[in-house]
């Protein structure tokens, strides 16, 4: 009963083994998942959207995430957790990077961080994994250079889209990534990415070529109001939500909720 490490994860890549990973925020949730056996819970800056209300992830910040990475982190035992750092607090050095990452090892007890870029940040991530920070890389549709990228849209397509990805990638990977998220990109480029690299993939809208998936809790149990075309839910919590909901103030105007049962005697 110790966490998963980032050796098992390279392990599973060597036995060709497939893993899930689900963004997790609070206690209760991510306590289900680690009873699932999910082995890498994300404290995503998708918090922005699903915990805080924001249009994009460029608002949260890293004192409303390091809560949440706290939470997840004291009400799990088997998962890694892995925290997104957030917009700008990580892109304007390594020693910001360093900084950023420390108050989420320390104050969140993380056990990895996730940052979003190509070669750019290749100066961060080496930095981190000298100083004992895992890192796992994001390319493709990263959400934080949405107002760069002209919007939410597919990346890599095209050959020289596809080898600037690539290229990418493996730079990330010589600077000691222990994993690379592959965001909305085509099937078979996220297929060349995940063969030619030794650290496992997590793709999400990548298609089903690479090591690992990674969805939104919220996208996945059908909670999100309106979900992208790579989502598949597999529940349909905001029914159920909206149903218990509607049930309990039914029986609370009606006098049917509280009964005896319910209550305490003198
Ligand atoms: O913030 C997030 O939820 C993410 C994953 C979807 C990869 O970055
Ligand atoms: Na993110």
């Amino acid at each position: 009963n110790r966490r998963v490490t980032v050796r098992d994860l390279a392990a599973a890549k060597e036995r060709g083994e497939r893993w899930p990973m689900l963004t997790a925020y609070d206690a209760l949730t991510s306590r289900v998942f680690d009873e699932a056996g999910i082995p890498v819970l994300l404290v995503g800056d998708s918090a922005a959207n699903v915990v805080y209300g924001y249009e994009t992830t460029l608002p949260v910040t890293v004192d409303e995430l390091i809560p949440l990475t706290a939470a997840v982190t004291r009400s799990t035992k088997r998962a890694m957790v892995v925290a997104d750092l957030p917009f700008a607090s990580y892109q304007a050095s390594p020693q910001q990077a360093l900084e950023t990452a420390s108050r989420f090892m320390k104050e969140g007890r993380a056990q990895a961080v996730k940052l979003e870029g190509g070669r750019a940040v290749a100066p961060q991530v080496e930095l981190l994994v000298s100083a004992g920070v895992p890192v796992m890389a994001h390319l493709g549709l990263t959400p934080q250079s949405v107002n760069t990228l002209g919007g939410y849209r597919v990346q890599g397509r095209g050959d020289e889209a596809a080898e600037n990805l690539l290229k990418d990638a493996k730079e990330l990977e010589r600077a000691g990534a222990f994993a690379v998220v592959l965001e909305c990109v085509p099937a078979d480029l996220a297929r060349r990415v995940t063969e030619q690299l030794a650290v496992p993939t997590v793709g999400i809208g990548a298609g089903p070529g690479t090591d690992a998936q990674v969805l939104v809790w919220q996208d996945m149990a059908g909670l999100s109001p309106k979900v992208a075309k790579f989502v598949k839910t597999y529940a349909n919590l905001h029914e159920t939500l909206r149903d218990a909901a509607s049930a309990f103030a039914g029986e609370v105007v009606s006098g049917a909720f509280p009964e005896e049962r319910h209550s305490y005697s003198a």
